[in-house]
């Protein structure tokens, strides 16, 4: 008898699993096919989408949106919270742009998440299709201002992992008024010749960590803007592109700063730089302080080490003294090789000189052995120590 008993309460209890399993997902996961979504390339998405997002960010208990393999054409979209509780995205398709890049060119950004916490985004790739855009900048007719492809806007706790975005318009990905985000595991391309096609780029944020990912792009792979603190960078092959730079700084007079930065074990390939702080030569309040440079290998890059308050990228620059300040920065085991001469540049503000800087086991050498040039150090404005093997020669 109680044998009996006990079989009947493990079968009641196994099936009740089983339907528990079966309830689950079935309550919760907001597949946009079923919001009407077509999977074909070409019937606009948006719509189903956003639907399948608002069910989502409705429910009160956690809930997942999903995109099944296929491709899916979405224009610009906005997915706003707060929502009443966690959220997962996981996307197993592709999201691609409409051909014609004034449709989402002309409204700053594509996917925008807007004051969402507790959000993950899972896998994934988004096309922008870019090329027709950049083809029109190029050619210097007037374009429309042009979309970054995914946007984090005020949110908070966010893991970003598996995402791979290609061709973007403008930036691929920007991290604004944000905390807590973890980036991990993602893939950007776009070609190296394509405008302001930053890999990630982030401003006014903090605790944001990005690792084990693979930018090739045509400007910066990650860059660090006014406002941010306390981000951790590491494992990232970064070329082509213009490496990691924290800036540029002294857009304006009243700026915040950066500080607490750390990028390490990294690898760049025929970059335009390694690792760059970069001010425009004009006043302002703003700072950089507290940056670890550590563990780099440097492949045929530009300037590997990079210091330039006398940012000028094209003609249209202010030519005064930068009144950022850049203290306490450490750059400890960087190796390989430069593509220019001045493998360790640091051109610091006449007026608010660069302090605390700390080169620490470095050798980078002159590309090509077959040209017998030297790398060479450059100072100008600089306050530092060196430990260990400095090669370049330190000039502290
Ligand atoms: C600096 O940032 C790291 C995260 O990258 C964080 O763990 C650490 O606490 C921060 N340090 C300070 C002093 O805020």
């Amino acid at each position: 008898m109680s044998n009996f008993k006990s079989i009947v309460s493990l079968q009641f209890f196994f099936f009740s699993s089983i339907s528990l399993l079966l309830l689950i997902p079935s309550c919760l996961a907001y597949n946009v096919v079923s919001f009407g979504a077509k999977g074909d390339g070409k019937t606009d998405s948006t719509a189903p989408f956003l639907r399948a997002w608002m069910s989502a960010c409705s429910s009160t208990s956690p809930s997942n949106v999903y995109v099944p393999k296929g491709t899916y054409l979405i224009r610009s979209v906005t997915f706003t919270g707060p929502c009443r509780s966690r959220i997962e995205f996981r996307i197993d398709g592709t999201i691609v742009a409409p051909v014609d890049y004034n449709v989402i060119g002309s409204s700053n950004f594509w996917i925008l998440f807007y004051k969402v916490s507790r959000l993950s985004i899972y896998g994934g790739t988004i096309d922008a299709k870019g090329h027709s855009f950049w083809s029109c900048r190029r050619s210097g007719h007037s374009c429309p201002p042009g979309a970054r492809s995914i946007t984090l806007l005020w949110c908070d706790n966010v893991v970003v992992s598996g995402l791979k975005s290609l061709n973007s318009q403008i930036m691929n990905m920007a991290i604004d008024y944000s905390s807590h985000v973890r980036v991990e595991k993602i893939r950007i391309r776009s070609p190296s010749g394509s405008p302001n096609t930053d890999g990630i780029h982030i401003e006014n944020s903090r605790d944001i960590t990005i690792t084990d990912s693979i930018i090739q792009t045509g400007d910066d792979c990650i860059s660090i803007g006014t406002g941010s603190m306390n981000m951790w960078i590491q494992k990232i092959g970064c070329g082509p592109g213009h490496g990691i730079s924290v800036g540029s700084l002294a857009n304006s007079l009243n700026e915040a700063g950066v500080q607490n930065i750390t990028v390490a074990n990294s690898v760049f390939t025929k970059t335009q730089n390694g690792v760059r702080v970069k001010s425009w030569a004009r006043p302002s309040d703003s700072y950089a302080k507290n940056l670890i440079f550590r563990n780099l290998v440097m492949r045929n890059v530009g300037y590997p080490i990079l210091i330039d308050q006398n940012y000028c990228p094209d003609s249209n620059c202010p030519h005064q003294n930068s009144g950022v300040k850049v203290s306490q920065v450490t750059y400890k085991n960087i190796q390989g090789t430069s593509s220019t001469q001045q493998a360790i540049k640091l051109d610091c503000s006449q007026t608010n000189p660069c302090s605390g800087i700390t080169l620490q086991d470095i050798k980078l050498t002159f590309v090509d052995p077959r040209l017998k040039r030297q790398a060479l150090t450059y100072c100008k404005n600089a306050q530092g120590t060196h430990r260990g093997t400095v090669i370049p020669r330190s000039c502290f």
